[in-house]
């Protein structure tokens, strides 16, 4: 078999085979393949797609690249639930307490930020302490004894996506159904859960921008889940806007605190009760009308809050600096955003409300560039708020004075005051599982 061939027969539009699917994973795995060979096919797969059978082979093919994570000794069904990534998306930190609170567990591995992307092992290594280097023995210790713990992936939990997609975040390739269904898929088959929810972001602010795509995703995932024997269940949420008012490492911590509190904002509320719910109905916790009663309950009663607390302080993170981050970080400088006129806020792309806050130190720009944990954006009004010319609308947070200049600019294109509201946005767009 040589790669040459493989690579032309993908240009020609044809079914590559699973063998010939094999081949290119061991070659590259094994360093055999040079990444120009690896990066001309996954162009080609990226521009003429893949069929139904060739996204499945593939995920199978990278999910059997490392280890096969073993849960069995978590007593329970465990459901996860992986998100394809948003701005503003801090759902794991809200929907693990969640979940735990109602008697559920959640047993996650995470992953870092994907260009506009945030990832929660970011979000968490801001608290200072927090262990996100969990062994097997404390991740399933914590799991069992908490409800809940969250670690990043093992380099051996399917090793060809993480080779696979480095090469897509550099060729412009990330946006691709079949894709970016093996991609999750195939970590999410090796890392052991029984079920899967899964949140399929779509909108400016998510690698997918249309329904038809997040739909074909949606589905694309459901379908390999369910031939492997593991109920899915995908929820097409809204990311036109970035998720809650706050985008930025810590101040993303913070802000699940705030929901988990009773005091988040609505939108970011509704979508992790909802994924919540659907976790717990599949964890046959009850229906998911009760489950979902009992998820908001546990935030007026304050017990999801505590969980949230106890799962911080058990991977060694410093719970203080969620009300006391000057007692840990440098205090950051603080720019505003002001209205320009009288009207109501649009967020015209989420997606440069997440370039605004990696451009401010919340993000990377190579894959080596350490991060500012108090770096990013709190939206003080949000799409559809009404506002008076010069009154506030973001304030920006950076270490550095010098990031701002440019992070305003990108930042006052993407949210602007117009003299109408903009349209009522749904913020769940489908619901998919099993036979449609
Ligand atoms: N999240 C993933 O894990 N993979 C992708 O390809 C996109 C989002």
């Amino acid at each position: 078999m040589r790669i040459y061939d493989i690579i032309e027969k993908k240009t020609r539009h044809q079914e590559l085979s699973r063998e010939e699917l094999q081949f290119f994973v061991d070659e590259f795995c094994s360093g055999r393949l040079p990444d120009y060979q690896a990066s001309a096919l996954i162009m080609a797969i990226f521009l003429n797609g893949m069929t139904d059978r060739e996204t499945a082979d593939l995920t199978a093919v990278m999910a059997a690249s490392g280890d096969n994570i073993d849960l069995s000794e978590i007593q329970g069904i465990k459901v996860d639930k992986h998100s394809t990534g948003g701005v503003g998306d801090k759902t794991t930190l809200i929907i693990g307490p969640l979940v735990v609170a109602c008697g559920g567990r959640m047993a996650k591995m995470s992953g870092r930020g994907l260009g506009t992307a945030g990832g929660t092992i970011d979000k968490l290594e801001s608290i200072p302490g927090f262990n996100i280097a969990l062994t097997k023995e404390e991740f399933i210790r914590n799991v069992n004894s908490i409800g809940m713990a969250v670690t990043g992936q093992t380099a051996n939990v399917a090793p060809a996506d993480k080779k696979i997609y480095a090469l897509r975040d550099v060729t412009a390739t990330v946006a691709s159904v079949p894709l970016i269904a093996s991609s999750v898929m195939s970590k999410k088959l090796a890392s052991g859960a029984d079920k899967l929810v899964l949140d399929v972001k779509m909108g400016s602010g998510a690698f997918i921008k249309d329904l038809d795509s997040a739909r074909k995703l949606a589905e694309a995932m459901v379908a390999i889940g369910e031939h492997n024997g593991r109920e899915t269940v995908a929820i097409v949420t809204n990311m036109d806007r970035p998720l809650g008012k706050k985008v930025g490492n810590l101040l993303e911590v913070q802000e699940a605190a705030e929901t988990l509190a009773g005091n988040g904002p609505e939108d970011l509320t509704e979508v992790c009760l909802v994924l919540a719910a659907q976790m717990l109905a599949m964890a046959e916790k009850g229906s998911y009308e009760d489950c979902y009663r009992r998820a908001a309950q546990t935030i007026k009663d304050g017990s999801a809050l505590a969980v949230f607390r106890r799962f911080i302080e058990a991977q060694g993170g410093n719970y203080d600096v969620i009300d006391h981050p000057e007692r840990f970080y440098p205090r950051p400088c603080a720019r505003e955003l002001l209205a320009d006129a009288d009207g109501y806020v649009h967020i015209l792309s989420a997606e440069d409300v997440g370039r605004a806050s990696m451009m401010l130190g919340a993000g990377r720009e190579t894959k080596d560039t350490p991060l500012d944990y108090t770096a990013g954006i709190v939206l003080d009004k949000t799409a559809g708020d009404a506002v008076a010319k010069g009154e506030r609308i973001c304030t920006l947070y950076a270490l550095d004075e010098k990031k701002f200049p440019a992070a305003l600019k990108v930042l006052s294109a993407a949210v602007c005051v117009r003299p109408t509201p903009p349209a009522a946005q749904p913020l769940i767009l489908a619901k998919i599982s099993r036979g449609g």
